[in-house]
């Protein structure tokens, strides 16, 4: 018998083909993604789920679904499934690594040039009927990108994506990370790149962008105390995981112009409530999660997830494993 595969939203068709070529597919038909519950009825039998970012895979869940050896999860973050629990289960999880690496640093690089050159403000204005003077010479001015320093907080894949970008900007970049590879070392004899205390970094740069997962440590890592040591006018730039942030001070922040702008793809909650101050805010760009938004790399996902179920249900090992020892 074919075994069950169940996949949480409708993600493109390619990675939808490959595995209905082999397994008995279900896909959740709703825009809005399903509830734990919901999740736990539609996959009650499966042996694999493709699982999205919002949904909750905790120890709860995994213990209701005890055919489960595969979660393929459509992302590169998994911090929504309880990593410990599967492996402690014999349930491998997967992710989708690398290939939204390019895609995500764009986007970052959208929010660092909307927000410092206040594009989405300019946008609101001229379409709100504010623009009755054909030029101003004080209006809307922003900071220059160029030639200023870019502090990136985290280099990884992204990271250091986000970091080859700003060569062309011929910026000063410092970054902060738990380990320096090789690449990360020639990086620094090809261009101003530079290792930097967390501290250090948020004091001189003028451009802050978050490129770390979610985990225990990371978790509020920029707050109230660590926004205080950032320039007046700094910008904060985050396409990692909203509560690295602490979202209470970052509006304090804000509101006081301590800080010059914020460009945010990703909140404490999402969707981000209607009442959120943040939407109260000229000085900040939100988008809603979209890092990962290109036609062609979640297209890529799809298939990488299919290739990661795929390979578990056939007792191989999936190419993007993150629970190695459970294999
Ligand atoms: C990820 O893959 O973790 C991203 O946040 C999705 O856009």
């Amino acid at each position: 018998m074919a075994h069950k595969v169940f996949v949480t939203r409708k993600i493109p068709q390619e990675g939808i083909d490959m595995l209905t070529s082999k397994f008995d597919v279900s896909i959740w038909q709703s825009e809005y993604p399903p509830t734990k519950n919901e999740i736990i009825e539609m996959a009650a039998d499966c042996q694999g789920l493709i699982t999205l970012l919002s949904d909750p895979v905790d120890s709860e869940l995994i213990a209701k679904l005890p055919n489960l050896r595969v979660i393929a999860q459509y992302a590169v973050g998994y911090d929504n499934i309880d990593v410990k629990e599967a492996s402690k289960r014999g349930i491998l999880i997967t992710n989708t690594p690398g290939v939204l690496t390019e895609t995500t640093a764009d986007l970052t690089w959208a929010l660092i040039l909307a927000t410092a050159r206040r594009i989405a403000e300019a946008d609101r204005y001229v379409r709100n009927g504010k623009w009755h003077v054909a030029w101003g010479p004080q209006l809307l001015l922003g900071i220059d990108i160029h030639g200023a320093t870019l502090g990136i907080v985290g280099m990884g894949r992204i990271g250091q994506a986000v970091a080859r970008r700003a060569r062309g900007f011929d910026m000063r970049v410092l970054y902060h990370s738990r380990s320096r590879n090789d690449d990360v070392a020639a990086m620094e004899n090809q261009m101003n790149l530079k290792p930097a205390k967390l501290e250090t970094l948020l004091r001189e740069s003028d451009i802050v962008s978050l490129h770390v997962p979610l985990t225990s440590e990371t978790y509020h890592l920029i707050g109230k105390k660590e926004i205080e040591m950032m320039k007046q006018g700094a910008i904060l730039i985050n396409t990692s995981r909203g509560q690295v942030v602490n979202q209470e001070a970052l509006v304090e922040a804000l509101s006081t112009g301590k800080l010059g702008g914020a460009g945010i793809d990703v909140f404490r909650e999402e969707p981000i409530k209607e009442d959120d101050p943040l939407l109260d805010l000229e000085n900040v760009v939100l988008v809603p999660h979209i890092g990962s938004a290109s036609r062609k790399t979640r297209t890529t996902m799809s298939v990488m997830c299919a290739r990661n179920v795929i390979a578990a249900l056939n007792n191989e090992k999936p190419p993007n494993i993150v629970n190695p020892e459970v294999f």
